[in-house]
């Protein structure tokens, strides 16, 4: 039977999960559809039909995302792709990815970005690795933070948040923060509520209940963390893991207050963290990095769906005109010359000083990846003496791509 691509409304959001739930591995409840149902922001829902049954599913989020320069950038959020194993392989990701594609550059949304479940799939359409994650986990006799280093100006007080108090005291603190830190995403009242702050049993799935806790200095919240103590009780003296979910401050002294206030927390011996930036200031703090265990692995991965847009929109170093040969197959539109110059990029017939990809573009334009790095990785061709460094130049960020939660 012939399966068509189209557009699934809300109220069959059941169905739509049924590729998902069986790839993954888990069971479509109730729960699940509604949420999917209330996060508004989900606001495209793709499937591939076979007849009226849903046989491939691919969603994306409409938010902004930070890029180097303190602006944020309307992009479409790709989320929910599955496909049944009956009819793997036959195409259908890929005509799912022309419509999601098609669909953000008509909404006029110059970037899109995933996060893969495995690396080698998004690459053909275009999507490059833009930022590293790094996870940590280290014991309590390494978590002494050093002396040097910003300190508080005022009284801080922590306080432990109610899941209603979250929803306002927390947002603030992380507006603050986004737009200086690329690869951010803006979230909605709903998306806080839902997908932060919410911790209902059936996504808790057994953990230990989420902790929220705020720090005020003079009566306003600067920094906040979201995180897990425990885990079954098996020994005593108890020594309970404490997982991070997410920690925020405002300042370089607020954040390393948050954190020593959760490697204070009695009982926690082991301290573990995900979707950290790959230049995390505790890097510098702990005396011995290695205790850390840091691990790294791709981060958020970006498509310019618009490459002359996306590429006017980020902010740049001091630099002369550059000339960028784009190729760009699944997305004609982007492919040929474009000249960089002022921040802003145009059509030129001028020749090229660097050639590459949009994949490779997509990788470098969050600052996270230099081009003379993907050089190295025969991703980027020098056409100019110089180009890479006047590339590297131009596109250089002063703070790595940071998306704390995966989407
Ligand atoms: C990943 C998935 C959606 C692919 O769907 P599909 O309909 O089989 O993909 P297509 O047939 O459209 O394949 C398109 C291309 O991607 C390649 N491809 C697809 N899945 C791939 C994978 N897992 N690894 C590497 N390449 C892959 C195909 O070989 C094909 O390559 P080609 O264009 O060079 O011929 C499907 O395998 C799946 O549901 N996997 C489990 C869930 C999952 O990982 N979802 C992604 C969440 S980020």
């Amino acid at each position: 039977m012939a399966i068509d691509i189209r557009a699934i409304p809300r109220d069959r959001a059941a169905e739509f999960l049924v590729p998902l739930g069986t790839t993954f591995g888990f069971t479509v409840t109730p729960e699940r559809v509604e949420r999917i149902r209330t996060v508004t922001d989900l606001d495209t829902l793709i499937g591939a039909c076979e007849g009226d049954t849903i046989v491939g599913s691919a969603g994306a989020f409409a938010f902004e995302m930070s890029v180097p320069g303190g602006v944020a950038v309307e992009t479409s959020g790709l989320t929910l792709v599955a496909v049944l194993p009956t009819h793997r392989r036959q195409g259908l990701l890929r005509r799912m990815m022309r419509s999601h594609l098609d669909e953000a550059h008509r909404r006029g949304q110059a970037m899109a970005a995933l996060y893969a479940s495995e690396g080698s799939i998004y690459g053909r359409f275009g999507y490059g690795m833009a930022a590293l994650r790094a996870d940590i986990e280290l014991r309590r006799e390494r978590t002494a933070l050093s002396a040097t280093g910003a300190s508080l100006d005022g009284k801080g007080r922590f306080r432990l948040l109610t899941e209603q108090q979250s929803a306002s005291e927390l947002p603030p603190v992380y507006e603050r923060v986004r737009r200086h830190r690329p690869g951010m995403l803006s979230r909605s009242d709903v998306w806080w509520r839902v997908r932060r702050i919410a911790d209902p049993d059936w996504m808790r799935a057994g953990r230990p209940p989420l902790q929220r806790v705020v720090l005020e200095i003079d009566g306003r919240p600067m920094a906040y963390a979201l995180y897990r103590l425990g885990a079954a009780l098996t020994s005593m003296p108890a020594e309970l893991p404490l997982d991070v979910v997410e920690c925020v401050g405002d300042s370089p002294a607020t954040t390393r207050a948050m954190w020593q206030y959760l490697f204070e927390v009695d009982l926690a011996q082991t301290f573990r963290a995900s979707f950290l930036p790959a230049d995390h200031p505790l890097l510098f703090q702990v005396a011995e990095p290695a205790r850390l265990k840091l691990q790294l692995s791709d981060g958020i991965w970006v498509r310019l769906v618009d490459v002359g847009a996306a590429l006017s929109r980020r902010g740049y170093g001091a630099g002369e005109p550059l000339v960028l040969d784009v190729t760009d197959e699944f997305c004609p539109w982007n492919h040929g010359r474009w000249r960089l110059a002022g921040g802003i990029a145009t059509r030129t017939e001028e020749a090229a000083d660097l050639a590459m990809d949009v994949a490779t573009l997509g990788a470098a334009y969050l600052g996270a990846f230099s081009f003379s790095q993907l050089a190295q990785a025969g991703r980027v061709s020098q056409r100019t003496s110089g180009a890479l460094e006047q590339a590297d130049a131009l596109f250089r960020a002063g703070l790595l791509p940071w998306c704390p939660e995966i989407f």
